[in-house]
């Protein structure tokens, strides 16, 4: 028997705390629709309250205010804050108390973000899979509303006397595939409001952005419905976006983006979202193609597309950054200077020119015009790269701040920008070892600067690695390959192929293209260091079950068939 989702919340409630808390300053009313159009664009504070088990567990120290300067100088509007509470109970059932201490922490870096002129949403993060998944075997979903319903009614009334500028979100990503965790989600959906207006204070007024499954597109279209009426809170939808999934997570060799198929892909997803929620205001919390795992114009392209389209549906995005993606919160500065300007230029909707790079998933190599790449002791030759100009022309072309003269160190011709000989030889001419030489800066009449990062490469050879093989370690354990980087400090894909010809990993990939084929997995299978390439265990446990010695490629940029250096697991 299906229950409503009121009844359901009225029992759950039943002896509920009246509103509790009063507050002694002013709230200044906003609407749902202003709130995620000021918000726009907003930067997460990833992997720092969200850490398990606590602030600091992960790759990031605890968060100083200095680090919201530097979100404030870059140009952001607000700041996404994920919290995870599964750690700071300090009573079960039925009061779920969570440690005071945790709470104010919570709502002193709720301060340090709006004294600075932020928006800011506060969420509830890995609690999602920690102990609130409902699709877990045997869960309890009567204590997970019951804690669900404290847990909010305690950060309710924590924060209840914030400004507008801080808006709650219930969940994230939470756990579900089918229509019974949809209706079960959109109750939550309304526990949670119930809690944040039994906690008092403003929350009756503040926005929420509410979730569907997963915080997925297609499952929220699919299974999300308004929350009860009763609620005067104003509110909007919270979706994410990471897709394609291969290009963003560095999977089987997808190191191009933006084909005509890959755009449309992208704008029928964001288009459908908008599509089933007409009058809803929309925002993508978070998404991100980071500089660890993308390749760089195919990168600086998808920001380009992405942030265009989602203004087109009129939805506005937050990015995510772990600590290790774009801003190193260490030195104040950002990884990739050409997406922040990429991003700032799409969201005020200027046009930004782009570098063209290969988007043909079935080529055996691969170009990039956001680099020069000079191969170690070959001739040095006019190189000349292709862009999207998008309507603007190139303004000026620099070198460490001087400017180089058009028509004898670089030259426009049609769509592409030639740089000459004659200026790349004194750069490249004397250079002996792998590497970046020397980065150009262009200066467009409209848009972000772009830069073209002139490097030095040579094809590996079995120097390349310390190492072209080893003994399958006895037990389940990564493996540091020492490596003298030939080219970029990283690989670009590695193919893993077993003696027989099998690959090691997702047979399937044999009908993607020659890039492709065979290819791991970043992160999940291999990863890198300063000098090292890092077979993951994951991968090596593959090999041992396999049973046979396994050859993998290790390819480096730029990408092409030869541009590879094998490494032999035997068992
Ligand atoms: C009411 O709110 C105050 C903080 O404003 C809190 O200390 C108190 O525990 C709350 N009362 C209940 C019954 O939750
Ligand atoms: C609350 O958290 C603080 C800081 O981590 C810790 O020192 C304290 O012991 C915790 N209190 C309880 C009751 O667990
Ligand atoms: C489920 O949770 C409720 C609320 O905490 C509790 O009363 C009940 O005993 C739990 N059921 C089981 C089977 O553990
Ligand atoms: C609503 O969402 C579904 C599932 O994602 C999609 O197929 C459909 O086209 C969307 N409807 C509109 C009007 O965009
Ligand atoms: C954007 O969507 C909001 C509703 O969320 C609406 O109020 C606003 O008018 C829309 N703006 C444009 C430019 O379509
Ligand atoms: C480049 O040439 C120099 C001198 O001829 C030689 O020592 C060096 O090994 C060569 N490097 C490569 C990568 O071929
Ligand atoms: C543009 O550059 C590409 C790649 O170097 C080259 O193949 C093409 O011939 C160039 N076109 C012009 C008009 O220079
Ligand atoms: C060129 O810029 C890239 C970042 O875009 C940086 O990693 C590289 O070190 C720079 N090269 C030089 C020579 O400064
Ligand atoms: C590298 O290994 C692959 C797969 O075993 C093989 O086809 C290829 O010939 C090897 N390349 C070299 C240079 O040994």
């Amino acid at each position: 028997m299906k229950r409503s989702i009121l009844g359901a919340a009225a029992v759950l409630l039943r002896g509920a705390l009246a509103a509790n808390v009063t507050c002694s300053g002013t709230f200044s009313p906003i609407s749902a629709a202003s709130f995620i159009a000021k918000l726009n664009p907003g930067w997460n504070l990833g992997n720092t309250l969200d850490a398990t088990e606590t602030e600091g567990s992960w790759n990031n120290p605890p968060v100083v205010g200095s680090t919201f300067d530097d979100i404030k100088a870059a140009g952001y509007k607000s700041v996404r804050l994920p919290v995870t509470y599964a750690y700071h109970f300090t009573s079960s059932s039925p009061d779920w108390t969570v440690n005071a201490t945790w709470l104010q922490r919570v709502s002193d870096v709720v301060d340090m973000i709006t004294a600075r002129g932020f928006y800011t949403v506060v969420n509830v993060h890995h609690d999602s899979w920690v102990w609130a998944d409902i699709t877990a075997a045997g869960a309890n979903i009567t204590q997970i509303e019951e804690r669900f319903y404290k847990l909010w009614y305690q950060i309710g009334t924590k924060l209840a006397c914030k400004g507008s500028m801080v808006a709650f979100e219930p969940i994230n990503e939470p756990p579900g595939t089918t229509a019974a965790h949809g209706e079960e989600q959109n109750k939550l959906n309304n526990i949670f409001l119930q809690a944040i207006n039994d906690a008092g204070g403003f929350n009756s007024e503040r926005v929420v952005t509410l979730v569907g499954l997963g915080e997925d597109g297609a499952k929220t279209n699919l299974y999300f419905k308004k929350p009860d009426t009763k609620f005067k809170n104003p509110w909007a939808i919270q979706y994410h976006y990471y897709s394609p999934y291969d290009f963003i997570f560095g999977a089987w060799g997808k190191t191009t983006w933006g084909s005509d198929a890959d755009k449309a892909s992208l704008e029928a997803d964001l288009a459908a979202v908008r599509g089933n929620f007409t009058d809803i205001p929309l925002v993508i919390g978070e998404w991100a193609a980071s500089p660890v795992a993308t390749e760089t114009s195919a990168r600086w392209r998808y920001f380009d597309f992405f942030l265009r389209t989602a203004a087109k549906y009129n939805t506005s995005t937050i990015l995510w950054d772990n600590g290790a993606d774009f801003l190193n919160r260490a030195t104040h500065t950002w990884r990739d200077t050409v997406a922040l300007s990429i991003l700032k230029h799409a969201a005020k909707g200027t046009v930004n020119s782009l570098p063209d790079s290969t988007t043909d998933g079935s080529a055996t190599s691969q170009f990039s015009s956001a680099y020069i790449y000079h191969q170690l002791n070959s001739t040095v030759s006019d190189a000349s790269l292709p862009f999207l100009f998008n309507g603007n022309t190139l303004r000026s072309a620099k070198l460490a701040g001087k400017t180089l003269k058009s028509g004898t160190d670089y030259k426009v011709s049609g769509s592409n920008i030639t740089f000459t000989s004659a200026f790349l030889t004194p750069i490249l001419g004397t250079v002996t070892k792998p590497g970046s030489i020397a980065n150009v800066t262009l200066s467009f009449s409209a848009g972000a600067d772009l830069l073209v990062n002139v490097l030095a490469y040579q094809l590996p050879t079995s120097s390349t690695l310390g190492a072209t093989s080893s003994k399958l370690p006895a037990t389940s354990a990564d493996l540091a390959i020492p490596v003298t980087w030939p080219s970029q400090n990283r690989p670009a894909a590695i193919k893993a192929t077993e003696s027989n010809g099998a690959y090691l990993e997702d047979d399937w990939t044999q009908y993607l293209g020659p890039l492709q084929q065979g290819r791991l997995t970043y992160n999940n299978h291999w990863d890198w260091d300063a000098d090292h390439v890092i077979l993951k265990s994951a991968v090596l446990d593959a090999v041992r079950s396999a049973g046979r010695s396994t050859t993998f490629g290790i390819e480096f940029y730029p990408r092409s068939l030869g541009n590879v250096v094998n490494y032999t697991v035997t068992v």
